[in-house]
Parts: structure tokens; sequence; C-alpha cells
């Protein structure tokens, strides 16, 4: 994996910030975009501005193949059907579409149990807090373990009698990589029905995904993580889950047939998929998937994971610095830390030399209140990181901290 090659394709690396050279360690929260995707955005309202759906005019019928493409690739990439693809606004809308059909469904009686983690991203709480707020269901949090994993036995206890379990993927602040298959074969030891979904928020962008491997009923992550434009996300779920359950939007395309009082469903995966769709996105899609393969989701996580042993080897216990985080090869490609000076005015200090971190809850408060913490720092790598931005952030966040 050349790095300084796929810079060049990063025109928003060119970018000085306080003078200085971006170094851009926010990926996270999102990632940068290649010039290949902006241009395919681009040509859609250069060239082929138009409406899917198949209309008989040429753009619409260009635009149309396109999108339909975009549900191949993804569907190819996350190894799915076609069928079980469904484009939304990113993960977080993924989640309410499952919540809300499954509500629609009459899925939840009074009194069942949803079962998620304490690392959940707000986005795969806040869903499942609205039921209980409803009085439908009572949600419970499977601890982490000293480590910052799951707690196995805790999973165990807690998904016995649960109609739902969904878990991330990977964390977006203590960046474990959960083994799903093996959390998987627990859950079905303990509870053969309930609905197992996947936040692969932080998966996605960085490690192949084999959805029938996986054996759950759903994954969902967000297209600007992984170099697509903001506004597009992904539903992937199993076709009898999609078939059984309501849809979530109504409206135009969503539907087969129409009458006055009553209407057919449109088939899948355009049920889900209701009102005229992010055409453009589609664009940046298959750009996007094209960028990612050439360079191999196992060298990008391979490259991820070289940054963050740099990062642990150089920081963890010194200078005041604290790491959160499995140590062990489950750690993906994020540093959670705490030091002695608060966490903005860390980022504050960083950004005057140039490098973007985050800092705060992270969109994971309860993971960061039950570490003690008010808030915590974040950096976050991605391809196109190089391990000399890495040894320059080390060496000015030891400055700031001296
Ligand atoms: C683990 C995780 N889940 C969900 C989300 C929500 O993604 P979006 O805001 O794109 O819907 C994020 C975004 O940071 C995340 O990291």
């Amino acid at each position: 994996m050349n790095v300084n090659k796929i810079r060049e394709d990063f025109l928003v690396l060119n970018r000085k910030i306080e003078g200085k050279d971006l170094v851009y360690l926010d990926n996270a929260a999102t990632s940068l975009k290649p010039k290949s995707v902006i241009d395919a955005i681009t040509s859609y309202y250069t060239e082929h501005t138009a409406n899917i759906h198949r209309g008989v005019h040429t753009l619409s019928q260009e635009a149309s193949e396109e999108y339909e493409l975009a549900h191949k690739n993804i569907a190819k990439f996350v190894n799915a059907s076609e069928e079980e693809v469904i484009f939304t606004k990113n993960a977080t809308e993924s989640i309410n579409l499952i919540m809300y059909s499954l509500l629609n469904s009459n899925f939840f009686k009074k009194g069942d149990k949803i079962v998620t983690t304490i690392m959940e991203h707000h986005s795969n709480i806040i869903p499942w807090q609205y039921l209980e707020k409803k009085g439908l269901v009572n949600l419970e949090f499977v601890n982490i373990n000293k480590n910052y994993e799951i707690d196995e036995e805790d999973f165990r206890k807690k998904v016995k009698g649960a109609k739902l379990v969904s878990i991330s993927g990977a964390s977006n602040t203590i960046a474990t990589q959960n083994d799903i298959v093996r959390l998987g074969k627990i859950l079905r030891e303990e509870n053969k029905t309930a609905i197992f979904g996947i936040d692969g928020c932080q998966t996605a962008p960085h490690k192949k995904i084999d959805f029938k491997k996986l054996n759950i009923d759903y994954i969902v992550f967000s297209g600007h993580k992984m170099l697509m434009p903001t506004g597009i996300g992904f539903l992937i779920a199993k076709k009898e889950f999609l078939e059984k359950n309501e849809p979530f939007l109504f409206g135009g395309d969503m539907i087969s047939q129409v009458a006055l009082h009553s209407s057919e469903w449109n088939k899948l995966p355009y049920k889900f998929e209701a009102g005229t769709p992010h055409i453009a996105s589609a664009y940046g899609i298959n750009a996007a998937i094209k960028y990612l393969e050439k360079i191999g989701l196992e060298n990008i996580e391979a490259h991820e994971k070289k940054l963050v042993k740099l990062c642990i080897d150089e920081l963890d216990g010194k200078n005041g610095i604290k790491i959160y985080g499995p140590k062990n090869d489950n750690h993906g490609g994020i540093i959670l830390f705490d030091s002695k000076l608060n966490c903005h005015d860390l980022a504050t200090l960083l950004n005057d030399q140039g490098i973007a971190i985050r800092s705060g809850m992270h969109c994971a408060e309860p993971l960061v209140s039950s570490l003690n913490k008010e808030g915590l720092a974040r950096a976050s790598f991605y391809l196109y990181n190089t391990e000399d931005e890495v040894r320059f952030f080390i060496e000015k966040l030891k400055d700031i901290l001296e």
C-alpha cells in the first residue's frame, strides 16, 4: 500500500491549518473523499441530472442505471443479495428504520427485553430508549471487562429471553473490534429467536464484512466514514426480515399500486426507500467502492493497526497519558486517551499545529461516563495517514504536555 501515492488523491490534504500542513486524525467522525469520488458526484450534476425509477428519457435511464449499480456494488461489497441492501440517509436512520419497522409491525409486546452494550454510540441507544420510554420494552446494557471488551458472561446472561440484541461491530471510542461470530454463537446457545443486529459504522470502512457468514439479521453503516459523500447510509437486512416487516417511511416509490384507500408495497429494496433518494451519492458510492477494493480493506486495517501500535508504544503511560482500549489485536484504528489537560484545550492546541483530533463525549456518553470522565481526546486513522504524521502528532502532543 503506497500511502504517499494515495495521498495525492485527497486534495484537502493540501490545506494549511494555522500555517501548518493538515494532519487529519478525525477519521472515526468522517473520512476525507478522494478526487475520483468528488468527480463522480459532480458528473451527476454536470452530465446526468435526472430523477431515477427508469423514466424513458436518456438522462433518467443513465441515473437509474448508476443508482441500481450502487445497490449491486454495496451488495457485492458485503456479500448480500441486492434485495437486502436498503439505502438510507445514514446509519442513524438505518437503526431508526429497524426500530420503526418493528414498532409498525407490532413486534414488541409490553415487557420485552432489548439488549445492547455500554460501548454503543448514541444512535444505537436512543432509538431503543424511545421504546423503553413508551413503556413497551426494558433495555439492558452488557458491560465491558478490564480489557475494554464485551464481558461475555454478562452478554450470555443478559441475552437470555431478549427479543432484540443490537451491538456495535467496533467501538467508536475504546476501539474494541467485537468478535461478532463468537458473540452470535453465544447468543444462539442462549436464545434461538432474538433479532441480532450490528452497528457496523466503525467496521465497514476498515474490515471486510461478509453478511452471509456473520449470520446476523441486519447491519448498518454510513457512507461518509468510507470515502463516500455525507447523506447516504446503508441497512443490510435479511430478505425474510424485510419481507415480513412494515415500512418505516411512506409515500412515492415505496409502492407498486395505489388506490384511494389502499396500496401495495413495492418489491425489495424499494419498499424501504420512499421518495427521491440521494441520487448523486450513487455515483460517489460506485467510485468509492472501486477505490476501496483497489487498495484492499485488509491492507487498510493492517496499516491502521501499525499506526495504533506506534501510538500505544510511544504514548501510553508516558507524560501522564492513558490510552483506553484493548491491549491485544482487537484494538481498531482509534486512540482514545486522557491526559492532565482538558481534552478540548488539548484539541485546540493540537489544531494550532495543524492536527485535527476530536474531543468530548464522542456520542458515547454512557461509555465515557462509565470511565469516570467528562470528556476524552480521540485520534483516529485511515488509509491516507502516514507514519510521519503520527510521529508528528506524538511529538506535538508530548511538547504540549511538557
Ligand atoms: C459506532 C457508530 N455508530 C453510529 C454512528 C452514527 O453515524 P451517523 O451519524 O453517520 O448516522 C457513528 C458515527 O460516528 C458511529 O461511530
